[in-house]
């Protein structure tokens, strides 16, 4: 079986002003494709079809040999594990990884739209890629991830840093030993980024990072379309891989020896929606439950699709971790309907009860955001009491960041900086008191931690994970690295643990 139909494939045609301004830079030759945010909104009925029949052009198989290929990956987990996939495509061409951004004869910077600062971090680099471009001008620079998905950072891109060999988009990723071959042999810049999602490829080759743990993708895109988020623009609509094709991957990573999977999508309790057959999160984790792996989590939640199936499936517990992560975003039910999460304050509380009450060692971590336009003070204190009142054990927190293209960047805002500043510090101090008790809680027990290595700041010191993602450090001898040890905690910091190797 090559594929699977699930709905027609395509590529988004450019548009005639598209068309026009490609003529006018000169780049009839090259691959020209640019991203368009309104037709990445379109959420069409149509189901996608999956692959299977992905190979390496023939011509393109051995492009690599004796060259060397850099990524510096960006932002979230899925850009992590996309990083994974590309450094796959590439090895499969034959090139090698390196460290060395000035030994590369390919650089990827594989980038996040998240946040300003995170592309702002991007513009940097693309400073001082520049002078490295200019003393080896065969090197091919590549911009890839979510920014490319985004046409004002396209076009800022071709306007002001036109060394650029090539910019491709999230949807195009499979299709990156074609991009490359002509981003090799042509002088213009390659823009290949399809606005509407692309289909499912199955069977791209990966290089993971590390042996240990590994980012499993369930599904992609979002359909959520919080007022403040990009991502459902630049990772398209929500879609589930087949049960079976994440089953058997899990199969095979517990085979060679990895201990732990994450599985990862945009909003994973979406999963299954799109499938045409009644199937959840909660009936593949029950599915992978059966698997010999010892741990498995998941990220990220969303609250609105969390059901009492998955909860119940959870609680059998076993390698199912009871650490979830619940983005929550606002603890005021006003800031929570102008962001469209579809929650209120009491929908997030009463999941949170009824979690606890089946998982009652659960750990729960959250994302929040502050200085949402027009947040007011008491609005904000409201989210100091829901993180006190669930207990988070870790938040990541955020200033709100205007993302052109979605509704709330056209909302005025008249909540000043400093203001934000100030909330977002206020925020991180009771977080970090909560996890400090947090930690206080593991002194005098012993946990179960996956070894991953040496500590960074001390050789002597063996580092690692417990259930809960808490790390601990702890003496003992390096051949425990790769297995899960009991070890008893005897010191405890707002970050990491301390403890003993449990010899018996
Ligand atoms: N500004 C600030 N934080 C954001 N997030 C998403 N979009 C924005 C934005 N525009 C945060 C949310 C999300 C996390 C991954 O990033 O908290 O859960
Ligand atoms: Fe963004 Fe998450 Fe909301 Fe989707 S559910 S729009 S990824 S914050």
């Amino acid at each position: 079986m090559n594929e699977i139909q699930r709905t027609k494939s395509s590529g988004v045609k450019p548009t005639p002003k598209e068309h026009l301004e490609r003529m006018r830079k000169g780049m009839t030759e090259a691959t020209y494709q640019p991203p368009d945010l309104r037709k990445a909104k379109k959420r069409l009925k149509q189901d996608v079809m999956v692959h299977y029949d992905f190979q390496i052009p023939l011509d393109m198989q051995k492009i690599g040999i004796n060259k060397h290929y850099y990524i510096r990956t960006y932002g979230c987990q899925m850009n992590e594990h996309d990083t994974e996939v590309m450094a796959g495509l590439l090895t499969s061409m034959g090139f090698t990884q390196t460290d060395k951004m000035s030994q590369a004869d390919v650089i990827l910077l594989n980038t996040c739209a998240i946040r300003e600062n995170a592309e702002n971090k991007v513009f940097g680099e693309l400073g001082h890629l520049k002078p490295l471009k200019k003393e080896n001008p065969d090197v091919i620079v590549g911009i890839c991830g979510c920014m490319s998905q985004e046409e004002a950072v396209v076009h800022r891109i071709m306007r002001k840093h036109p060394f650029v060999d090539m910019i491709f988009g999230t949807h195009n990723i499979h299709r990156l030993p074609h991009l490359l071959k002509e981003a090799m042999f042509q002088k213009a810049m390659v823009v290949e980024v399809w606005s509407k999602e692309g289909d499912i490829i199955e069977n791209l080759p990966k290089v993971r990072k590390g042996h240990l743990k590994a980012w499993v993708n369930i599904m992609y895109g979002c359909d959520k379309f919080c007022t403040y988020c990009i991502v459902p623009y630049t990772r398209g609509k929500e879609r589930s891989r087949m049960p079976e094709d994440i089953i058997q991957e899990v199969k095979q990573l517990a085979q060679e020896g990895y201990k732990e999977v994450t599985l990862l999508g945009q909003n994973v309790n979406a999963y299954g929606k799109d499938l045409a057959f009644d199937y959840s999160l909660g009936h593949l984790m029950d599915e992978l439950r059966l698997i010999d792996i010892p741990r498995i989590r998941f990220t990220t939640s969303h609250p609105k699709d969390f059901d009492d199936h998955l909860i119940d499936i959870l609680a059998k517990g076993k390698n199912l971790l009871h650490h979830i992560h619940l983005p929550v975003q606002s603890g005021s039910s006003d800031i929570l309907r102008v962001m469209a999460r579809r929650h209120t304050r009491e929908d997030y509380l009463t999941l949170v009860k009824k979690i606890q009450a089946k998982i009652p060692n659960v750990t729960l971590t959250t994302d929040i955001i502050v200085g949402f336009p027009n947040e007011t003070d008491e609005q904000f204190e409201e989210t100091l009491s829901l993180v006190r009142t669930v207990g988070f054990e870790h938040a990541f927190t955020f200033i709100y960041s205007p993302r052109e293209g979605t509704p709330a960047a056209r909302w005025k805002d008249t909540t000043p900086m400093e203001v934000k500043k100030s909330r977002l510090q206020r925020l991180n101090t009771l977080v970090n008191q909560q996890s400090k008790q947090a930690m206080e809680k593991y002194i005098n027990q012993v946990v179960d931690v996956l070894v991953e290595g040496e500590s960074r700041k001390n050789e002597a010191v063996l580092a690692g994970y417990t259930e809960q993602n808490k790390l601990v450090n702890f003496k003992a001898p390096k051949h425990l690295i790769g297995q899960i040890v009991p070890v008893k905690i005897t010191e405890a910091k707002t970050w990491s643990l301390y403890g003993e190797w449990v010899t018996e």
